[in-house]
């Protein structure tokens, strides 16, 4: 369905070579690009996540796999896969599997330094990640892509990322983390030793017409930008961690990772699964873990589904830095409404709940099923104003907003030090007892 969203309007600073893919007008999600079909008209579409699916060969999430999760965890599930907002998946099935044995595997997320402000989308990942922690307690490791930052960016330098890597690091412990359990790096600190084996070790199984097939890059691509998919990707791998997977690299490689992330950083993924299925520890028959994924939606823009929120366009977001009235104004003067154009014509036909930013919010944020069916059932009926969604939308994202700001508030340097401390994790889920 279509918005008012004006393509040109919202584009995040594209790289070149994400430039020439747009014209196209084809639905984009890559690493460095979203944004949904554009019609004749100009006008933006909502993303199509079932192409997705299909193009990407992902699966989707149904209702059995949720079921077997709640069996497994004896955990409802959290209302992002409630809702399909968490909605497709790579191996799943056999991380539970393990997870029914007691076999190790961790989790791997991570964060592209690029500013410091930080937006409510950012944080569905990482709540997400947070929640699968608590739940099946394995370590987790965090990426900070500063080196990607850089040399995804013609304006950038290295110490600026490096500051937004530090204050983001804050930001990411905020979302409630356990230090026991995780371990924050930043690929310019981190580089060295067993990662960096693993980094080289993939980019040798990675050829340039490969690189371009998944990422689109060009003759004029920066030999950085080419490389960084390696760096991205060893990190899926447990032998990169012999501080918490140990030094034995014939029972770390085996060991695999789940991966949560929006659905824009599957295509790294992918090509670290494909090396994979094809690396084997020396001479031996042990072959490499393939990393499986669990994929998220984007959170739209205030503008409306077909592009995702986004932090260079300060109208397009609701900041987690934003007091409780720029929150309201920004809600209020800014996010697209399903609702009808007269009070008259909207109590006669309702408003439209897929297209309803406000509405679309509440799904990410309201953790009461009961009472967001209630809206839906509200606003769709026509009883229900637009004004009135808005009103609770504010009130919830406000709340989001002020839980995490207190949270924030106390993390100071010396967490950030002990997150990104390389030392050995405890936890209590798979195996039973630390590796090391
Ligand atoms: P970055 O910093 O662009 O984004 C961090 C995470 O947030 C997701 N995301 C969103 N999710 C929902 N709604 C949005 N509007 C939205 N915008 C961003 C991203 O998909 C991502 O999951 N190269 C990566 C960093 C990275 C990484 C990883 C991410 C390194 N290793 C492993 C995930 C998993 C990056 O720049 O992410
Ligand atoms: N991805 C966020 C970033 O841009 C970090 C982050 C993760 C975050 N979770 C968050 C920020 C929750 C705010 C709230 O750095």
């Amino acid at each position: 369905m279509a918005t008012n969203v004006n393509a040109e309007a919202l584009k995040e600073a594209p790289i070149p070579e994400a430039i020439e893919k747009q014209a196209a007008h084809k639905q984009t999600v890559d690493p460095y690009n979203v944004q949904g079909e554009v019609g004749e008209d100009g006008v933006v579409k909502a993303i199509d996540y079932n192409k997705l699916v299909e193009e990407f060969g992902t699966k989707k999430i149904d209702q059995a796999l949720l079921d077997r999760l709640e069996r497994v965890t004896g955990k409802k599930p959290h209302r992002f896969l409630r809702r399909s907002i968490v909605f497709s998946h790579r191996d799943l099935e056999l991380i539970l599997d393990r997870y029914e044995k007691g076999e190790p595997f961790f989790l791997y997320t991570g964060r592209g330094p690029s500013s410091d402000s930080v937006h409510v989308g950012h944080t569905i990942p990482f709540e997400f990640t947070k929640w699968l922690q608590d739940t099946f307690d394995v370590p987790l490791v965090i990426m900070m892509t500063d080196d990607e930052k850089y040399l995804f960016s013609d304006k950038r330098t290295i110490e600026e990322v490096e500051g937004y890597c530090n204050n983001n690091a804050k930001d990411i412990i905020s979302v409630g983390f356990d230090p026991n359990k995780t371990f924050i790096f930043s690929d310019f600190q981190f580089m060295g030793g067993a990662f960096y084996k693993n980094v080289v070790r993939l980019s040798k199984h990675i050829t340039l017409n490969q690189a371009r097939a998944i990422f689109g890059f060009n003759d004029s691509t920066n030999i950085g930008r080419i490389h960084f998919g390696s760096i991205q990707g060893a990190s899926s791998w447990a032998s990169s961690f012999p501080h918490i997977f140990g030094e034995d690299e014939s029972k770390s490689v085996a060991i695999p990772c789940l991966i949560p992330c929006a659905i824009d950083q599957d295509p790294y993924f992918r090509m670290t699964r494909d090396v994979s299925a094809r690396l084997k520890y020396k001479n031996t028959n042990i072959s490499y873990a393939k990393p499986a994924l669990i994929h998220s939606r984007f959170l739209d823009a205030l503008q409306g589904p077909g592009t995702k929120m986004s932090a260079s366009i300060d109208e397009s977001a609701i900041f987690m830095r934003d007091t409780p009235n720029q929150i309201k104004n920004k809600i209020n003067k800014y996010a697209f409404s399903g609702g009808k154009v007269s009070v008259e014509e909207h109590r006669e036909k309702g408003g439209d709940t897929s297209v309803d930013v406000a509405y679309q919010y509440l799904r990410f944020f309201l953790e009461d099923d009961e009472e967001l069916e209630k809206i839906r059932v509200a606003y769709e009926s026509g009883d229900m104003l637009t004004g009135e969604l808005k009103a609770i939308c504010i009130k919830e994202l406000q709340t989001y907003v002020a839980a995490f700001q207190e949270r924030r508030a106390k993390v100071d340097d010396e967490a950030v030090k002990l997150f990104m401390a390389t030392r050995p994790l405890k936890w209590n889920g798979n195996p039973r007892a630390p590796i090391v």
